[in-house]
């Protein structure tokens, strides 16, 4: 995180995700926050939009994420107290309450270039290598296994369905990680998970060869 940002909003937003981010062990921590608030000012360079918008949109994805626990109301009093105007801060909120991923057969709804470049930052911060970590980060978080040869992946109809689905982490990669390069809005995304795919592709091959035995 650059020590500075020239807009004091960001600035004390981001030290407040900071702070409150700092102890977290499912792949949601700071440092997710950072690399999306990272990668989502890359797309914007190239797709436009409103950057103060993204950036703070960025920031505050996760705060109120379903996986996390924190009640509704808490981005905007967060928003709020680092001193953002009323009118961005409900586009904020607005956007992270449309971000996350609710099943392979839930449809994606982001009206906005601000929002969908958020979106596509925070998932391709789910693919590749960090992809993989954070993968059997969350899955030993939840106390699942790595894999599982008996079970067959699940393309989930409905948020409920995927919200308590249990598998192993290596189904997340059907269920989810491999979905996403489909599903990214922008052009300046995409050319970003084509390798990032790639490389998880190979990593489950490989997974899957020693697994058997068969490398
Ligand atoms: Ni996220």
């Amino acid at each position: 995180m650059p020590s500075t940002h020239p807009d004091p909003g960001i600035q004390a937003f981001a030290q407040r995700l900071r702070n409150e981010f700092a102890v977290e062990a499912s792949g949601h921590d700071w440092w997710h926050v950072w690399r999306v608030w990272r990668l989502a000012r890359r797309i914007a360079e190239v797709e436009g939009g409103d950057l103060y918008v993204v950036e703070l949109a960025a920031l505050g994805h996760d705060v109120e994420d379903h996986k996390l626990g924190r009640p509704p109301g808490t981005l905007a009093t967060w928003l709020e107290e680092a001193g953002v105007d009323g009118a961005s801060a409900a586009r904020v909120v607005e956007i992270a309450q449309r971000v996350s991923f609710k099943g392979a057969g839930v449809a994606d709804e982001m009206p906005t270039l601000e929002g969908q470049i958020v979106q596509d930052a925070d998932r391709l911060d789910a693919l590749g290598a960090i992809g993989i970590a954070r993968t059997f980060a969350y899955g030993g978080a939840k106390g699942r296994l790595l894999y599982d040869p008996s079970e067959s992946p699940q393309l989930h109809g409905s948020f409920e369905e995927y919200k308590n689905a249990g598998s192993s982490s290596l189904m997340h990669f059907y269920e989810k990680l491999f979905l996403l390069k489909d599903r990214l809005h922008t052009p300046a995304a995409r050319a970003i998970a084509r390798e990032r795919h790639a490389f998880m592709e190979q990593f489950v091959e490989r997974f899957l060869a020693e697994w058997s035995g068969g490398d």
